[in-house]
């Protein structure tokens, strides 16, 4: 795209986010003077990594409920920070958040720092963090590129490369298209522009307000790009979730080791998850009953749980039903679901 064309298509962007932005918790209210609040930003990018704006979005509004700044964040305790993530997945997330408000809150008064390079600098934030908090809290002009802005650029430019390996091409194009004026807005506007109008499957073209500027468009077939390599299949593994109660409406949990998948979580007692024949020596010897099964989808593997359950006691988390529910990862939810079926 040639510059007198970069700046209409911004233009006409900017004036379509104007009138069709979503209205989100963690944005400043349209017409607001003061600026988002950082933190608010931050912890929106954060859970917004991993899932979409509907799931994300009670979550943010208890997070900021219980913990309204980022010292408040600083101070939680690990239990309560896992208990509260539990269901938006990635939980090392959950880990680098706390050492991240722990560096606002001591190293810089509490105050997160207004420049992309000082807020890379943190523990924890990464380059989309960085540059995302950078142009919405401080409206700096950095190059915002997350799933949705990469499908928008590969269609507006009709990038022939295939992701990943198109990543730094889709970047190096994203960049070309911001500026000086509003870099904020602009990011979001992609953002909001890639989730509601330039969606993965079926593009609402005729709605789209820069479907004039947009290559993919014109060749006739938008929803081909971002053209993606062929995949390797997900290794499917098996396991089995033991499902032990006390008579007394509790469940047993376990505290899983802080490394590995979903560490520092609480869990049902498992064994290793593998692919052919699962581990099925028991965490205590009972008299163990078969309940099923439950399937999960992980980013490297799918997995077969089976679920027993048995009566019993011993050294474990004794927690009431209702709190395991709401604290286990959805995996293990699943799993203690099944066993009350
Ligand atoms: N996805 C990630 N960050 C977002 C934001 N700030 N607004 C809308 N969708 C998003």
């Amino acid at each position: 795209m040639s510059p007198p064309d970069t700046t209409t298509l911004r233009q006409t962007l900017l004036d379509w986010y104007d009138a069709h932005a979503r209205t989100l918790p963690w944005r400043a209210a349209r017409g607001a003077v003061k600026r988002t609040d950082p933190y608010r930003v931050w912890l929106s990018e954060v859970m917004l990594q991993q899932t979409t704006v509907p799931h994300a979005t009670p979550y943010f509004e208890r997070f900021i409920a219980r913990w309204p700044t980022v010292n408040d964040l600083a101070a939680v305790e690990d239990g309560d920070l896992m208990a509260a993530w539990a269901g938006l997945g990635y939980y090392a997330r959950a880990r680098n958040l706390k050492a991240c408000a722990r560096a606002v809150a001591g190293d810089h008064g509490g105050v997160f720092p207004d420049t992309e390079a000082g807020l890379l600098a943190l523990p924890g934030v990464g380059a989309y963090t960085a540059a995302a908090v950078a142009a919405i809290a401080f409206d700096r002009p950095a190059n915002v590129v997350d799933g949705n802005v990469e499908r928008v650029v590969s269609r507006l430019f009709a990038v022939q490369t295939p992701l990943p390996a198109a990543r730094p091409e889709l970047k190096r194009l994203a960049g070309t298209l911001v500026a000086d004026d509003r870099p904020g807005d602009w990011a979001q506007a992609l953002m909001d522009l890639g989730s509601t109008v330039c969606r993965p499957k079926s593009p609402l073209c005729l709605m789209c307000p820069v479907s004039g500027f947009c290559a993919a468009r014109a060749e006739g077939q938008p929803d081909l790009y971002p053209i993606k390599a062929a995949k390797a299949a997900r290794p499917h593994r098996q396991g089995i979730a033991w499902v032990l109660r006390d008579g007394l409406g509790r469940v047993a949990l376990v505290r899983r080791p802080d490394k590995g998948l979903l560490g520092g979580m609480v869990g049902l007692p498992t064994g290793d998850w593998r692919e052919g024949e699962p581990d099925a020596t028991p965490p205590v010897a009972a008299d163990w009953v078969d309940a099923g099964a439950v399937e999960h989808v992980f980013t490297h593997f799918s997995l077969t749980l089976g679920v027993r359950v048995a009566q019993g006691s011993g050294d474990f988390l004794w927690t009431s039903e209702a709190e395991a529910l709401s604290a286990l990862p959805t995996v293990f939810a699943k799993a203690l679901i099944r066993a009350c079926g």
